[in-house]
């Protein structure tokens, strides 16, 4: 994998490695995700109407910002805008906005106050189609005309959320799909510089038609081939919006992992949350973030400010991180008393397991690693790491050019 390129700004996202992205606006209010209207047939008029419910009851979005704390995430992205066209804000280029329509709330302005509140960067997120503007939907759309003032509309959107909020970590674009029919490119349009002349430093994601930043794969864990910046965003249950149905939630163990396969391949994880219609994000993807975060505080330094190192496959257990000149070695098949590993192709000074800090007996002979007399049960769940103090840079690898990673879901070795 190659070296990544020295952009200082984004230093703390390539330390952060987690994050939360959260999908809300109108849609909840039917429950069956944010694509319902363009799904169901939805006519624009008909789902306008859904401005005038949206009263959310319960949205205290400090409680959002305190779970993700608590999750061990260290940055949220927002939907202050999805394809549906519904601005959670303030803003004057439409009325169907939640300022102007019941519930009488700028979200954005809420959201990120209580990002700084809880000391997490924030990160929003803007689609680029818009269901509800005349000229938004950009499928099939050859006049240049319509095309400018849509483009206007949207910029002066996105100039707004640079201006009114202070300051915005990630600028997370969507939906710039139908990219081949435009004649007006995003690209061509000014819009990134005009986010970094209000924003120094901001993040931006590679959704808006040219790779800026970072590189998105979506629901799925995939390293960028030339070695960029990038994040997988992943749903819990299935779906970004709230969906009443949506059950396929992924476990604690999945999310550590997700989590540990980005870190090894230099990656971070953006893990969706759908609050409902009140504002309340669903009991289970509570209760998962909340076991997950504790392993992540138990295991901190095998996660965060990890960058990718001389390391390659070396067993169905786990990932393994690199961290100063520590690896750390995620298991999650406890073997019992004896921990074998091979290709380690260094000095291990000190062996111990991550959580308690408790020293293990090792030998290491050639390439091959034991640690040895370890309890019969697992030390920490849903994946235990042992620590190696290595001499130097930790090298663990079978050989050139081994690019084992295929995708989330498989060994992560
Ligand atoms: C897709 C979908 C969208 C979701 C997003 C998250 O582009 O259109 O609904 O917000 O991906 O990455």
């Amino acid at each position: 994998m190659k070296k990544q390129d020295n952009k200082e700004y984004m230093q703390w996202w390539r330390d952060a490695r987690f994050g939360m992205f959260i999908h809300w606006g109108l849609y909840a209010i039917p429950g069956r995700g944010e694509w319902v209207m363009n799904v169901e047939g939805i006519p624009p008029e008909k789902y306008r109407k859904l401005a005038w419910e949206f009263n959310p009851r319960y949205c205290d979005m400090r409680q959002w910002a305190k779970l993700a704390r608590d999750a061990g995430m260290k940055y949220m992205v927002f939907t202050s805008k999805h394809h549906d066209g519904f601005s959670m804000w303030n803003t004057a280029a439409t009325d169907f906005n939640s300022f102007k329509t019941a519930a009488k709330r700028d979200f954005v302005a809420e959201y990120v106050e209580a990002c700084r509140d809880e000391g997490l960067k924030a990160g929003i997120y803007f689609s680029l189609v818009d269901w509800n503007h005349p000229d938004g939907d950009m499928k099939g759309l050859d006049d240049l005309e319509a095309r400018k003032r849509y483009v206007e509309f949207a910029t002066e959107q996105v100039r707004e959320l640079c201006t009114n909020y202070g300051k915005i970590d990630i600028m997370w674009y969507d939906g710039c799909f139908f990219k081949k029919r435009n004649q007006y490119y995003w690209r061509d349009s000014g819009l990134n510089e005009m986010v970094r002349e209000l924003q120094p430093g901001i993040i931006i994601n590679n959704r808006s038609d040219t790779p800026e930043d970072f590189g998105t794969p979506e629901q799925h864990i995939k390293p960028d081939p030339e070695g960029k910046d990038w994040e997988a965003c992943m749903t819990l249950n299935g779906s970004w919006g709230y969906y009443r149905g949506a059950e396929d939630w992924k476990s604690v163990r999945e999310v550590v992992q997700m989590v540990g396969t980005c870190a090894r391949s230099g990656g971070n994880l953006l893990l969706n949350v759908g609050p409902d219609a009140d504002g309340l994000i669903p009991a289970e993807s509570e209760r998962i973030l909340r076991e997950a975060g504790r392993w992540f505080r138990r295991n901190a330094e095998a996660v965060y400010g990890t960058r990718v190192g001389n390391i390659g496959f070396g067993g169905y257990y786990g990932p393994k991180t690199v961290n100063g000149n520590n690896l750390y070695v995620w298991t999650k098949y406890w073997p019992g008393s004896e921990f074998v590993m091979s290709k380690l192709h260094c000095k291990v000074k000190r062996a111990s397991l991550l959580s308690g800090n408790i020293p293990v007996d090792f030998e290491q002979q050639d390439h091959r690693l034991f640690l040895k007399n370890l309890p019969e049960n697992p030390p920490d769940s849903p994946f235990t790491v042992f620590k190696l103090e290595i001499g130097g840079d930790p090298y663990h690898i079978s050989g050139p050019g081994l690019e084992p990673y295929s995708d989330w879901n498989d060994f992560g070795g």
